[in-house]
């Protein structure tokens, strides 16, 4: 059973304190977070044990797992301290908003003894990985070309509204494209260059974003993310991936979710796993910590490319420009 404790109990860190909460190998042990009444619902909830900073988590040798939900630009801060205190480290996406806070958060994972993850959840949700899982089979072929999109309704729950605040979040670039262009990392690999526009809001955020990209071998793909669209269409994501012998259509909003289309064949609807992608990582984890396994469905490495990914995105929409990784 391991000893964990999630460092920041707004949205995601309620989401994740439950997963841990409901499964028979996690024992929540211990919630930070500086608000008291957010400490006071986390104790009702789970009866673990409440802290309004990290000091007393990182001198306690029975937690094992740390997992950081706290907002973007605190992430380094809390992983390093988490890392060199010996714990294992789940943290949310994006790794950091900077290129130097991603340097030395993987600086720190390099020399530290526990297991360190990103939470890109797309790489563990189901009609992603059984997408990942056909391309790996070899039966559709060569991915050609794709096109990811992402729309999300405004993140208005935040502590201090930090999310809606692009100096803090990075906006839809940093905080809810860099899913899609992870993905497309996962399944390209590193693109060659990177071409963005998009509408910028009154704030000087990046509200709704698209991104091209182009890889060394002529495969493309375009990603397109948007932040504030009506609370009423919730989150919405697809994707349609051309490849050599077929192609995949996936929506969330579809049913059923996934389909591959081949020449010459009836729609096919493969099976897609129950378990949503944030128990899907976090068993993940948690199966990488008990058995002292290396995490690599995302490496440290993996989440720095999605994060200079998005930057390179968010720097060519502001300049006009075509920048190259
Ligand atoms: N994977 C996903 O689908 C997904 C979705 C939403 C958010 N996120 C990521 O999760 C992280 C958290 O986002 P959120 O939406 O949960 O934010 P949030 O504002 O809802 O929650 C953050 C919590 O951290 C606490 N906090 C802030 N600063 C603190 C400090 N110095 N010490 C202790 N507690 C502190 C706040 O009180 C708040 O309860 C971000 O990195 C975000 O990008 C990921």
């Amino acid at each position: 059973m391991t000893k964990v404790c999630v460092a920041g109990h707004g949205f995601m860190g309620g989401v994740h304190a439950g997963i841990y909460h409901g499964l028979g190998n996690a024992d929540l042990a211990a919630v930070v977070d500086f608000q008291d009444g957010v400490r006071e619902q986390a104790a009702a909830k789970y009866g673990c044990a409440t802290h309004a900073t990290i000091d007393a988590v990182l001198d306690d040798d029975s937690l094992e797992l740390v997992d950081i939900c706290l907002p973007t630009p605190i992430h380094r801060e809390f992983v390093v301290k988490c890392l060199e205190a010996g714990k294992n480290v789940l943290c949310e996406k994006p790794l950091s908003l900077s290129m130097d806070d991603a340097e030395a958060i993987l600086e720190a994972a390099e020399k530290a003894p526990g297991k360190f993850m990103v939470a890109h959840v797309i790489r563990f949700w189901p009609e992603y990985v059984v997408t990942k899982q056909l391309l790996d089979s070899g039966d559709l072929g060569a991915p050609l070309a794709a096109n990811a999109a992402r729309f999300v309704p405004a993140p208005d729950w935040s502590w201090d509204d930090w999310l809606l605040d692009p100096e803090r979040s990075g906006g839809a670039v940093i905080d809810n494209h860099i899913h899609d262009l992870d993905y497309l990392n996962w399944i390209f690999g590193k693109p060659e260059t990177i071409y963005a526009r998009g509408l910028w809001s009154e704030q000087g955020g990046l509200d709704h974003v698209f991104t091209t990209l182009e890889y060394p071998d002529g495969k493309v793909a375009i990603a397109e993310s948007g932040f504030f669209v009506p609370a009423g269409m919730g989150l919405v994501m697809t994707l349609k991936l051309q490849c050599e012998e077929g192609c995949v259509m996936l929506s969330n909003i579809a049913d059923p979710t996934l389909t591959v289309y081949r020449p010459n064949r009836e729609p096919e609807h493969p099976d897609v796993p129950k378990d949503d992608g944030y128990v899907a990582e976090i068993k993940y984890f948690l199966d990488c910590v008990a058995n002292d396994k290396t995490p690599a469905i995302l490496t440290p490495e993996d989440a720095r490319l999605a994060l200079a990914t998005s930057r390179a995105a968010l720097d060519s929409a502001k300049a006009k420009s075509e920048e190259r990784l």
